[in-house]
């Protein structure tokens, strides 16, 4: 029997790579399963990828009042929401010298103020127990080239863990999140595909174990963080990054 059977999940950004592979195994172990995105065309790719069963929904995630509209759709198709994947996020990357207020202001919308706002909004909608996944980044936890804002937003994230935790295990809500390395998506894809193999491979020699990561690979552990089986698995940052930062590179 399924690991999800009966529970009904949101992943943020679901359209693709991440996100995408995470509904995919969340309706593979028996979840229901809604996804966002902004692109109309990138929902549609998926719901044809996964099937008619996915609700989508076009959101951007920055975006306060299209969350509450996603909440107020939710709640009248589904009797709760079990799992949360805030996935969606803004990878730029850019030279410190580069930032502008207004560049970093909408990156932080995104990346931290958005998915702390959506939680809030789904509150009187979790189930008991509910489970809520955040995804970092490994930029978080080790300095590389432009990764700054981008990777004080993915700390911010991350850092909701335990203090939500706290403040909603009275509702039998745990909080988790996965920090993943180098995966191989479409986070690049606004990249010339020669730059981007090369950025790959950079990566890739980067990462003790040698190779980048897989979208599967992080959705396997959203699988167990969203399931019953991490019932005692609570504020934990679970790193799927093939060692960087613990293991000797070469
Ligand atoms: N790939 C990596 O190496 C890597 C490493 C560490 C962490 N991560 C994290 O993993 C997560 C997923 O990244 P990915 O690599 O799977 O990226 P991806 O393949 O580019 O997919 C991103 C997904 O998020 C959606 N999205 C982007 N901005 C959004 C917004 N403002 N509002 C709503 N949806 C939005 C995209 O659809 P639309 O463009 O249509 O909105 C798409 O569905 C992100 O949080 C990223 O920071 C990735």
């Amino acid at each position: 029997m399924g690991r999800l059977v009966g529970k009904h999940a949101l992943v943020t950004g679901g359209s693709s790579g991440i996100g995408l592979e995470t509904a995919r195994q969340f309706l593979a172990e028996g979840a229901k399963v809604a996804i966002t995105g902004r692109s109309q065309d990138g929902l549609d790719q998926a719901k044809r990828e996964l099937g008619d069963g996915l609700l989508t929904f076009r959101a951007d995630a920055s975006d306060l009042s299209a969350h509450a509209i996603v909440v107020d759709e939710l709640s009248s198709a589904w009797p709760a929401v079990d799992i949360l994947m805030c996935n969606a996020a803004d990878p730029t990357q850019l030279p410190f010298e580069e930032w502008t207020p207004d560049r970093f202001d909408r990156l932080v919308a995104t990346n931290l103020k958005g998915p702390f706002f959506l939680i809030q909004s789904l509150l009187p909608f979790f189930a008991r127990p509910a489970s809520i996944i955040l995804i970092g980044s490994v930029s978080a936890l080790i300095g590389h080239r432009h990764s700054t804002a981008y990777g004080a937003t993915k700390a911010g994230l991350t850092a909701l863990a335990p203090g939500l935790s706290y403040e909603l295990k009275e509702r039998g809500i745990r909080v988790n999140s996965i920090s993943p390395g180098p995966i191989v998506t479409n986070a690049f894809k606004a990249l010339d595909p020669a730059v981007r193999d090369a950025l790959y491979e950079e990566f890739a020699r980067q990462v003790p174990i040698g190779r980048n990561g897989q979208a599967i690979e992080i959705a396997k552990a959203a699988v167990y963080l969203g399931s019953d089986e991490s019932g005692f698995t609570v504020a934990q940052l679970i790193r799927i990054d093939g060692g960087l930062g613990h293991v000797a590179v070469g």
